[in-house]
């Protein structure tokens, strides 16, 4: 089969370069740099990008020889650099980093991958170094404001510093289809295939063992249980599902409405809300409740399964999905973002063991719902919006201090100086947050921000403040914006108890059924902070993005007077609610 490898330099986006390429019709595998060798079913070759300097010393390199190459290669951002350096050309560290949506003009006249598109074109940049000069043969296709050289291409070499594989990247589809047609013409690979593969595997691996499947109640759990019943039979897949008190509003009880719709058997469901409680008392460290919330997680499942194996012999299933493992470090070298809920050691203990079986692992969100379908689900299951695995637990920011640790003055005064042009005020927040930003993690600063009195609020500057404040200001990393000015922010103790989980669900539940019928939306965190307003209000902020597979996301531009409504209807309740306002990356969908 023909194939295009694409050589993973640990960047956040690998896998979905390879996934972009198998959209187009093209089968593609994923190859560490020091195993890579051309044969003859590889068409095409793409670097993807990664977190190093290429002019480090230990930075990924790959060997290669150039001169006897005769097929295409596809640079991205550390790709594009590293092919750079690899034909000659020079790279530099330097001011010019951006992240987030950048403007490119292009020759389309002279390109390959940007014909027959206008030459302006809307990009996604995550870079910190850029490619400063190039070998005399060698066309500079594309550039930006801040960087000359934002593409080049010669007959064989192809470098993109922004990424088209991102939705963000508008025509990134249409420049990679350019590449592919480059590499080849057989376009035969899809999803249906696919499936049969998965149901060929699972019967492979399982043979006459049973299954059990923990039911988080979301897409891909269920997903993996309807692709697991269709491959060894019903009566064959035990289910569970643990109500951890983590769960949104009636969410255990619709889970088992659901189920009951669709005829499953064997599911079970356990009450461990005090138990969670109780193991979670006091915790506040974000990585150290992910941590401990995926142990007490496998310590009840092993229970459920010692219990069940004394009958007969079990295989545990998860629903793992792509975006669960690399942003945790599964690639060589990617930068630990998050620790996901699934990719706690005891689990990666009973993978190596065997005990595992994570049928859905290779796929993106989109793909898992396209595998739904194709499975025959309702398309309103299918269709749900994603809720990670430790639920509202990472939706509580917890914690333990009602005293400021560090000073932010000096940075309050730069970011207010930014602000300023804008015609906005703001605060840096007391607290942190996770981010992602050129492929490595960030734990900054949030800051809300608002507008001058006399100023009505409009989106585009909302969009150029929020990219400019974090792009300039290193304590910064997230953006949130207030319909009315902030006066004073105290912080205070929170931890993850019942008291406050239940005044989340509620602030959850109505802010949920707000926004119901806005397709656009993709996900919603609702967010619960340490922090109390002038009037004593706690604070929430509502994340509504768009996005096509977690990997990026853009912030849904929600009109400014039902915001104004529903922040007044939500301050009634003696509560208030901040916007989030940045775009992944440089932040993360979920706060922590
Ligand atoms: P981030 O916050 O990393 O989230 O941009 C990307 C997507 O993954 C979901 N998410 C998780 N899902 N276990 C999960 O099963 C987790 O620990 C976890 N953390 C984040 C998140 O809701 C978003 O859809």
């Amino acid at each position: 089969m023909k194939k295009i490898a694409i050589i993973d330099f640990g960047g956040q986006y690998t896998h979905l370069i390879a996934r972009r390429i198998r959209d187009l019709g093209v089968y593609s595998e994923i190859v560490h740099p020091k195993d890579f060798e051309t044969n003859k079913d590889i068409v095409g070759v793409i670097f993807s990008g990664g977190p190093q300097s290429v002019n480090t010393e230990d930075a990924f390199r790959i060997n290669f020889d150039m001169g006897k190459n005769k097929i295409p290669i596809l640079g991205i951002c550390y790709g594009h650099q590293l092919l750079a350096k690899m034909i000659g050309g020079e790279i530099e560290s330097g001011e010019n980093k951006e992240y987030g949506f950048t403007s490119i003009t292009c020759d389309i006249e002279n390109s390959k991958l940007l014909k027959d598109l206008n030459s302006k074109q809307k990009v996604w940049m995550s870079h910190g170094d850029f490619v400063s000069r190039l070998p005399p043969d060698f066309k500079i296709t594309a550039s930006s404001d801040s960087i000359k050289i934002a593409a080049f291409e010669s007959e064989k070499y192809f470098g993109f510093q922004f990424h088209p594989e991102v939705t963000h990247t508008e025509n990134g589809m249409k420049m990679l289809d350019n590449f592919v047609k480059l590499c080849t013409n057989e376009r035969n690979w899809n999803v249906k295939n696919f499936k049969e593969q998965l149901i060929t595997e699972i019967r492979e691996q399982v043979r006459d063992r049973k299954l059990v499947l923990l039911l988080s109640g979301g897409v891909d759990s269920l997903v993996a249980l309807e692709l697991c019943i269709q491959a060894v039979g019903n009566e064959n897949v035990h289910s569970i599902h643990i109500d951890t008190g983590f769960m949104r509003q009636n969410e255990s009880r619709e889970i088992m409405d659901h189920f009951a719709e669709l005829n499953f058997k064997n599911i079970k469901i356990i009450e461990a809300e005090d138990l969670y409680l109780e193991e979670l008392k006091g915790v506040t460290d974000p990585e150290e409740k992910r941590k401990m919330i995926g142990k007490l997680f496998v310590d009840i499942a092993n229970e459920e399964l010692t219990k069940l194996s004394q009958k007969e012999e079990f295989l545990l299933v998860q629903g793992t999905i792509y975006p669960d493992t690399i942003e945790s470090g599964a690639t060589d070298k990617a930068a630990l973002i998050k620790t996901h809920h699934n990719r706690v050691s005891e689990i990666e203990k009973m993978l190596k063991e065997g005990k595992i079986i994570e049928p859905i692992r290779e796929l993106y969100k989109d793909e898992v719902r396209k595998l739904g379908e194709e499975l025959g689900l309702p398309y309103k299951l299918v269709h749900r919006h994603p809720f990670p695995g430790p639920g509202l637990a990472i939706r509580v920011i917890c914690s333990n201090s009602s005293v400021l640790q560090d000073e932010h003055q000096k940075e309050e005064k730069q970011l207010n100086k930014i602000l300023d042009e804008f015609q906005m005020e703001g605060k840096i927040l007391p607290i942190k947050s996770v981010g992602v930003q050129g492929d490595f993690r960030t734990y900054h600063h949030p800051a809300v921000v608002w507008f001058k009195e006399t100023v009505s609020p409009n989106w585009k500057t909302i969009n150029v403040c929020s990219s400019k404040v974090i792009n300039k200001l290193e304590t910064v990393n997230r953006l949130v914006f207030s319909i009315n000015p902030v006066d004073d922010l105290q912080l205070k103790e929170l931890y993850l108890e019942k008291q406050n989980l239940d005044a989340l669900r509620k602030v959850d539940a109505f802010l949920r059924n707000k926004t119901d019928g806005i397709s656009e939306i993709w996900q919603m965190p609702v967010v619960q902070l340490p922090l109390r307003d002038s009037q004593n209000r706690l604070c929430y902020v509502m994340r509504p993005v768009c996005s096509f597979d977690a990997m990026s996301a853009s912030v849904y531009e929600m009109d400014f007077e039902f915001l104004k409504e529903i922040t007044s209807e939500i301050q009634e309740f003696g509560n208030t609610v901040f916007y989030d306002i940045t775009t992944k990356p440089p932040g993360t969908i979920e706060w922590e």
